[in-house]
């Protein structure tokens, strides 16, 4: 794919995906503050460095109060939409979670909440959307079934994954839904169906990131996924789904010190810089060397409107609904 792309090509591309990602977004990057509330996991992904066989893991959960004083720090640096993401947890039943939930959206009752939590039932998914949120982060990882099972653990499904993303959808979240570029064993092919699948399913958001090894994963021995063939996609994606919100991620930072500003270069409109304690940013380790683990959150909330600013993009700070929803398209 990219090996058959020229230079010229891919500014073509890029400059064609800016256009029209500056016609629904001007140039406003929207930013959310993510929250890394438990890297427990019942899952054993084979790429993740919080699958549960990692026994070198050193597993953290945050209490309520914890993840409520993540919230209003996020609040007091301009952050209008949280992400709460973690592994998944069972101690996070719906309990636990609507109770999170409604507690966040009693006290920012003007901010988006966003869940990322991986797989669950309708039921509890229908849930959590009653309780308050938003929108809901699922990556597919690969829409190539064949590709799936060799990331995966026998006991998780492509079928299951995408199901479970068709629940969100007609329960009323706003979707996210992405995967790795330069994941073991990908094809051309297999990226091929991830594109199909985001057409077919027309997700509001879009994260796609680099492979990066984990030392203490099966797949350590791998290479990390192309920065170029991960913004080739921004690229791509932006003119499959124009008005789609897609994040330039850490991933792709961590592997460039300029990742993120390409990536909004290439078609990227949100930024999802990092709200969670400084204790433990270091423990939410899906890949090794990631960025920002010891910066406090205003730092990374500073640094990142630089960056932006530096490419002629500005932060915007209201929720940054999916233009999807406002009946305008
Ligand atoms: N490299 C890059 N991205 C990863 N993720 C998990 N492990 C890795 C890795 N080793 C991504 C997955 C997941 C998201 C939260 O992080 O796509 O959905
Ligand atoms: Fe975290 Fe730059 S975004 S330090």
């Amino acid at each position: 794919m990219i090996e058959e792309s020229t230079r010229s090509d891919r500014d073509y591309l890029f400059e064609k995906a800016r256009k029209i990602k500056e016609s629904y977004f001007g140039n406003k990057i929207y930013i959310r503050g993510l929250i890394e509330f438990t890297n427990y996991c019942k899952n054993d992904c084979l790429y993740c460095g919080i699958r549960r066989s990692n026994k070198n893991a050193e597993r953290y959960r945050l209490s309520k109060d914890e993840i409520l004083s993540c919230c209003e720090t996020g609040y007091s640096l301009g952050f209008r939409t949280f992400v709460l993401q973690g592994g998944e947890d069972p101690y996070f039943n719906d309990e636990r979670m609507t109770d999170i939930v409604s507690s966040i959206k009693e006290r920012y009752g003007d901010c988006a909440l966003t869940l990322s939590l991986g797989e669950r039932s309708y039921e509890s998914y229908k849930a959590l959307f009653e309780a308050g949120a938003d929108r809901y982060l699922l990556r597919h990882e690969t829409a190539d079934s064949e590709h799936y099972a060799k990331l995966h653990p026998e006991e998780m499904l492509l079928s299951s994954r995408k199901q479970a993303l068709y629940d969100l959808k007609e329960i009323g979240f706003q979707v996210g839904t992405g995967f790795m570029v330069g994941s073991p064993y990908q094809t051309t092919e297999s990226l091929c169906k991830d594109l199909e699948f985001l057409y077919e399913f027309k997700p509001h958001m879009v994260g796609i990131g680099p492979f990066i090894p984990h030392h203490d994963t099966p797949f350590k021995d791998f290479d990390a996924g192309s920065v170029d063939l991960t913004l080739l996609l921004i690229g791509i994606i932006r003119l499959i789904l124009p008005a789609a919100l897609i994040p330039a991620t850490t991933a792709l930072g961590t592997l460039s010190s300029r990742g993120r500003e390409l990536g909004v270069l290439s078609g990227a409109n949100v930024v999802m810089p990092n709200l969670s304690p400084t204790n433990v940013r270091d423990k939410y380790s899906l890949y090794d060397n990631k960025i920002c683990t010891g910066d406090e959150a205003a730092e990374c909330r500073y640094c990142m409107e630089r960056r932006m600013n530096s490419i002629g993009s500005v932060i915007a700070v209201d929720r940054g609904d999916s233009p999807l929803l406002a009946g305008s398209l």
